[in-house]
């Protein structure tokens, strides 16, 4: 089955990849960008400020497009477009000619400041567009079955009266990896003590309550950024006995403070199960490289040049240097194919910092009123009447939106405390223009009480 992924896709890939090539040297160069510097002058240009992770972005796409033919452009968006019919046909490469369609015709107005690529990446705060490339096609799916292969190996290598198994799950993004985990954990469901679904922004964990809550009684989430202490952030150390990310780990800035968080919430024995990116790739450049979190990272020399993923060599030796041992690859055959599997053991040793108490997110309560926040009791004015109204009604469509009750929102508490974030923010701002006109999602990042 690799094979034929490999046979067949490898060649769609590549002219994908030659293509989207040709195609950013041609934005680029209309952009006037030929060299590092030229970013700048483009900032002066458009009035807006280009994100400073943009300079590493395009420093490493002028490497891509050294050297490189464009060719006319409108003879080259034509054969991409026509092209792009044949790969929409293609499962296997569908999800991946889509989103660098979206991103390579977007690309001016990312890099002119225009639109954040999260609008691009997430259009309207939907997953749609990424959630294809992490699964239902051969080659993630070929990777997730050896991840979920090996946690099943684990699972059954346990003593019969072990304790409830607890799997932690960091990144679980919209579940392209839980989904098949969760299936195949369908035999063990009475074994299993906690599922815990965790992930940078509650968008996401609505999305694994809604699509794997009711099947799996077990499956808690959590907000978690594996790149701060777990006890910081109510995440539990010595816990859980498998930790998986699919495609997270590269995404943090300092990849040994993030084993150590991971390591932190494993037992001791426990499992590190990591999928990752093998190699750099223009796809990947193209794509999740137009993301902030792409060009976190500080520790560039553990990185594969020009890319925050690790080589296989790079991963084994800064896992054994953070005390996993042993540290297997089972899919070395296939690591050409972009994608890597490491498993990892716990010898239990932990280094964390000293639990600081954190700050609580969401107030439990909003029965004491706060200035800005109108309860109907208040001896009112007409004006003050109005602004309760006003109030009550935006409360309920912010609420609405960040999924939360209305009664648990405090109308005088910032909205990140809530849970608001780059993602939420965009489904803010649609359901804000549904019944305002043109509010603009700065509205929400600016408004502090
Ligand atoms: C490329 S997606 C992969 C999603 C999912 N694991 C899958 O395979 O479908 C990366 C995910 O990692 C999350 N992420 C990025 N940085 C993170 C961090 N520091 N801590 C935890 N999650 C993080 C992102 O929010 C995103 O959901």
């Amino acid at each position: 089955m690799l094979t034929d992924a490999n046979q067949t896709t490898a060649y769609l890939v590549s002219e994908l990849e030659a293509l989207a090539c040709r195609l950013l040297a041609i934005q680029l160069h209309g952009l006037g960008l030929r060299r590092s510097e030229d970013l700048l002058y483009l900032t002066t240009q458009h009035g807006n400020a280009t994100p400073d992770y943009f300079h590493p972005w395009l420093a490493e796409s002028l490497r891509y497009v050294a050297g490189v033919e464009a060719g006319d452009p409108d003879e080259l968006w034509r054969q991409w477009r026509e092209r792009l019919t044949i790969w929409r046909q293609d499962a296997d490469l569908a999800a991946r000619a889509q989103l660098l369609d979206a991103c390579l015709t977007s690309l001016p107005s990312l890099l002119t400041g225009e639109q954040p690529a999260t609008s691009v990446i997430f259009p309207g705060g939907s997953m749609a567009l990424v959630e294809g490339v992490y699964k239902n096609n051969r080659i993630s799916d070929y990777f997730n079955q050896v991840m979920i292969e090996a946690a099943l190996a684990y699972i059954e290598s346990r003593p019969a009266d072990a304790e409830p198994l607890r799997i932690l799950e960091i990144g679980a993004g919209t579940g392209g990896a839980t989904a098949g985990l969760l299936a195949a954990l369908v035999p063990w469901r009475r074994h299993i003590g906690e599922y815990c679904y965790t992930d940078l922004s509650t968008a996401f964990l609505q999305h694994g309550t809604h699509k794997f809550g009711r099947n799996n009684p077990f499956l808690q989430t959590r907000l978690f950024d594996v790149s701060r202490p777990c006890a910081e952030q109510g995440i539990a150390t010595d816990h859980y006995h498998l930790v998986m990310a699919s495609n997270v780990l590269h995404a943090t800035p300092e990849i040994r403070q993030t084993l150590r968080n991971a390591k932190a919430a494993l037992r001791k024995g426990g499992l590190l199960m990591l999928n990752e990116i093998s190699e750099a790739s223009l796809f990947t450049h193209l794509s999740f490289g137009l993301l902030e979190g792409w060009w976190l990272y500080r520790d560039g020399a553990l990185r594969i040049p020009g890319c925050p993923g690790l080589s296989p060599a790079g991963w084994q030796a800064v896992l054994e240097q953070e005390g996993f041992s042993p540290v297997l690859f089972p899919a070395k055959k296939a690591h050409g194919l972009g994608q890597q599997i490491i498993l990892a053991e716990s010898d239990g040793i932990v280094r964390q910092p000293i639990a600081k108490m954190e700050r609580r997110a969401v107030p439990q309560s909003t029965t004491n009123k706060r200035n800005g926040d109108f309860g109907p009791e208040q001896d009112e004015t007409t004006s003050d009447s109005w602004r309760r109204r006003v109030g009550e009604y935006l409360r309920e469509l912010v609420a609405s939106t960040l999924k939360i009750p209305a009664d648990k929102m405090n109308l005088s508490r910032p909205l990140e405390e809530y849970g608001l974030d780059s993602i939420l923010v965009v489904r803010l701002t649609n359901a804000f223009n549904e019944q305002f006109k043109a509010i603009d999602s700065a509205l929400f990042l600016k408004y502090r009480p």
